[in-house]
C-alpha cells in the first residue's frame, strides 16, 4: 500500500521518461517471441553509433576476458537475449541526459567505476557473473539521471546540498522531493518490463536489510553492488564521500578484508583503461 502512493506521487511528480527510439524499438523486439537475430541486427544496423557503443560494453575485459566480440550477432548468440536487454538499457543511458556538464559527467564516471568494481568483486567471489555484475553497475543510479532530467530545478538543489552537506544523494532527495532515486529508478524499471535482476539492483542498492527483497536470489548482486559503490565513494571517483572502508558490509560477501587493497588497485588500473573507450 505504502509503495503504491509513493509511486503514485513519483508519477504525478516526473514525467517517465522514455528510452531512445533505438532502445525501444530493440527492447520490444526482444520481448516478442518471433525476434530473430537478423532483425535484431536489421535495426542496430541503422544506429552505427549506438551498436558501436554495445559492442564496446560487450568487449570490456570483464565480460570475458578470451573473446572478441566483432558484430551484433554473435553478441547476441554469446550474450544471450536476456542479457542483450540489459545491455540495450546501459548503452541507451547517456541519450536519457537532457545535457552533459559537469554533474553529468561526474555520474557516468561514478557509474562506470562501480560497475567495473563490481565485476571485479564477482569474478573475485564467484558469487554472481561478472558480465551481470557490470551492466548492474552501469545501470544502478539511473534514477538519478532521470530525476535529473525530469526535475531539473529541485535536482539542481539536491546535487548543491550533497556536494555541501558531504551526505548521500540518498538522504538529500528524501529530504527534497520526498522520494529517491532508487524508487524512481525501480518505478521506471518496472514500466520499461526490464529484466528482474536489474530492476531489483536499481531499487535496492542502497537498502541494507535486504530481507525485503520478495525474491531472495537476487539479494548478491545488491550486495555487490553497494559495496562497489561505497569503494567508488571512497576512492573520490566521480563522486567522492568519507568512507571507511572497513565497514561496508564486505563480510556480508565473505570478502577478506585484507585482499581489499589489492581490489583496489585492480579498480584503479581497470577504470583508467577503460574510461575512454567505454561508453563514450
Ligand atoms: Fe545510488
Ligand atoms: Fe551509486
Amino acid at each position: 500500500m505504502k509503495q503504491t502512493s509513493l509511486e503514485k506521487i513519483i508519477l504525478e511528480t516526473i514525467d517517465i521518461p522514455s528510452l531512445p527510439p533505438i532502445a525501444m524499438k530493440v527492447l520490444q523486439l526482444i520481448s516478442s517471441d518471433t525476434s530473430s537475430i537478423k532483425e535484431l541486427e536489421e535495426i542496430l544496423s541503422k544506429d552505427q553509433s549506438f551498436s558501436a557503443r554495445l559492442l564496446r560494453i560487450a568487449n570490456s575485459p570483464y565480460y570475458g576476458k578470451n573473446r572478441s566480440v566483432d558484430s551484433i550477432s554473435s553478441a547476441i548468440i554469446l550474450i544471450g537475449f536476456n542479457t542483450m536487454k540489459s545491455l540495450v538499457v546501459a548503452a541507451s543511458l547517456k541519450d536519457m541526459h537532457r545535457n552533459f556538464g559537469i554533474f553529468e559527467q561526474k555520474l557516468w564516471e561514478h557509474s562506470l567505476a562501480v560497475s567495473l568494481a563490481a565485476s571485479a568483486i564477482a569474478a573475485e567471489t564467484k558469487m554472481m557473473k561478472p558480465d551481470e555484475a557490470l551492466v548492474a553497475g552501469l545501470v544502478h543510479d539511473m534514477g538519478k539521471i532521470v530525476l535529473n532530467t525530469s526535475l531539473a530545478d529541485s535536482y539542481a538543489l539536491v546535487i548543491e546540498r550533497a556536494y555541501a552537506e558531504g551526505l548521500p544523494f540518498l538522504d538529500i532527495e528524501n529530504d527534497v522531493l520526498g522520494f529517491n532515486h532508487c524508487n524512481v529508478g525501480g518505478l521506471i524499471a518496472r514500466k520499461w518490463k526490464l529484466p528482474k535482476n536489474l530492476e531489483t539492483v536499481i531499487e535496492f542498492h542502497h537498502t541494507e536489510d535486504l530481507s525485503v527483497l520478495a525474491d531472495t536470489s537476487y539479494e548478491v548482486s545488491c550486495q555487490i553492488t553497494r559495496i562497489a559503490d561505497a569503494i567508488c565513494l571512497h576512492l573520490g571517483i566521480g563522486f567522492k564521500r568519507d568512507i571507511d572502508i572497513a565497514n561496508i558490509g564486505l563480510d556480508s560477501i565473505g570478502y577478506d578484508i585484507k585482499k581489499i587493497d589489492k581490489l583496489i588497485e585492480k579498480i584503479k588500473t581497470t577504470y583508467e583503461e577503460q574510461r575512454t573507450t567505454l561508453l563514450q
